[in-house]
């Protein structure tokens, strides 16, 4: 297949081409800087920005697959590429971005939301069984460095009011406590991911999103951004020598839980890898999939990536019992 990859030397988007390639697609590797872009290892490079949507159109054309990894969030790119004839994916947790891009009616598939959380945490809570209202806990490892646009994201949601199941909650203000295999009883703080919403519509129950640091006392920062959001960029700042600081702990954590247990759960190592393997995984059933839009659950089972995941490091359970003899491999 042929995959054009927006965003291709951001965090996650160089990362995508490589994992696209290694599955054996043609890919070309598109964005604004002409330099920045010839240091992406890919079949092909286009010099293009997201704004020049007749462009987008073009390149669509003659790409099986667009993969938004830039983080620019306007439903416009996701016509542009429809309208050219490829199918569109994008890797974003914005929640009103996903919303709108789940109302288009598009002449190819669209996918929203396709990556770690949300997108793998979709397939693991499909995967948990059990009713009632349903708790994603998300652990990053503050030793990664992290994309412009996915710190930028997390600091810009603090303090924003989310709901679910008729509560309404402050991002980063509400704490819960959640068994983390690895890590222990770990709080995280309420969060505000799309997969929040695109559950609750497949799974009718309630879903909720929360997030954590590791080392647990980083997600202080976040419970300081969520009181004061003007503080959320200069929090923003510690990022970069932390990241540096903290080499080492680059694990991430997921888990799925209901009122009484840990129900799935999923970890390994820097989150921008593991973003872009979801998404690679991904491009085929996407591409092949009728016109409509899709969230993550929509388009995969967790059985159909299992072996991709493994083979990129990513344990994957579903069993509580495997939770209580996890040992953390650092
Ligand atoms: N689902 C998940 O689990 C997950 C995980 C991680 C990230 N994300 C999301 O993925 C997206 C990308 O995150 P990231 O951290 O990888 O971002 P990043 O490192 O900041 O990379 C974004 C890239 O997009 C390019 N770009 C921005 N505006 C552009 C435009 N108008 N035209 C062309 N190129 C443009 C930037 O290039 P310039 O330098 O030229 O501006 C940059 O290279 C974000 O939406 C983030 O929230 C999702």
């Amino acid at each position: 297949m042929k995959a054009a990859v927006l965003g291709a030397y951001g965090a996650v988007g160089r990362r995508l081409a490589v994992e696209a390639a290694t599955l054996g697609h043609a890919v070309t590797a598109v964005g604004r800087d002409g330099t920045r872009l010839s240091g992406v290892p890919a079949h092909d490079h286009l010099r293009l920005s997201m704004t020049d949507l007749a462009g987008v159109r073009r390149m669509a054309a003659a790409h099986d697959v667009v993969v938004n990894a830039t983080g620019v969030e306007d439903s416009q790119l996701a016509l542009a590429s429809t309208e050219g004839g490829a199918a569109f994916m994008d890797i974003s947790a914005e929640r009103d971005y996903l919303g709108e891009l789940s109302r288009l009616a598009p002449a190819r598939p669209i996918a929203a939301g396709i990556g770690l959380a949300p997108g793998l945490t979709n397939l693991l809570a499909v995967a948990a069984s059990g009713e009632g209202p349903l708790h994603i806990g998300i652990v990053a490892g503050i030793g990664e460095p992290h994309g412009d646009a996915a710190r930028a994201w997390v600091w810009s949601v603090s303090g924003r009011q989310v709901t679910s199941g008729g509560t309404k909650q402050r991002v980063y203000r509400t704490a819960r406590r959640f068994d983390v295999p690895g890590l222990g009883r770990r709080t995280l703080l309420r969060a505000g991911f799309g997969e929040q919403d695109q559950l609750a519509t497949s799974l009718d129950r309630p879903v909720s999103t929360w997030l954590g640091f590791d080392p647990a006392w980083a997600t202080a920062l976040l419970a300081v951004a969520g009181i004061a959001p003007g503080a959320a960029a200069y929090l923003d700042r510690l990022s970069g020598p932390a990241a540096t600081l903290l080499a080492q702990r680059d694990r991430w954590t997921v888990v799925v839980s209901d009122a009484t247990s840990t129900r799935a759960w999923a970890t390994g190592r820097r989150e921008v890898d593991a973003t872009a393997t979801v998404a690679a995984l991904c491009l085929e059933r996407l591409a092949t999939a009728p016109p409509g839009v899709y969230a993550a659950d929509e388009l995969a089972r967790l059985d159909d990536l299992r072996e991709g995941l493994s083979r990129a490091g990513i344990e994957v359970a579903t069993n509580p019992s495997i939770t209580e003899n996890w040992k953390d491999p650092r």
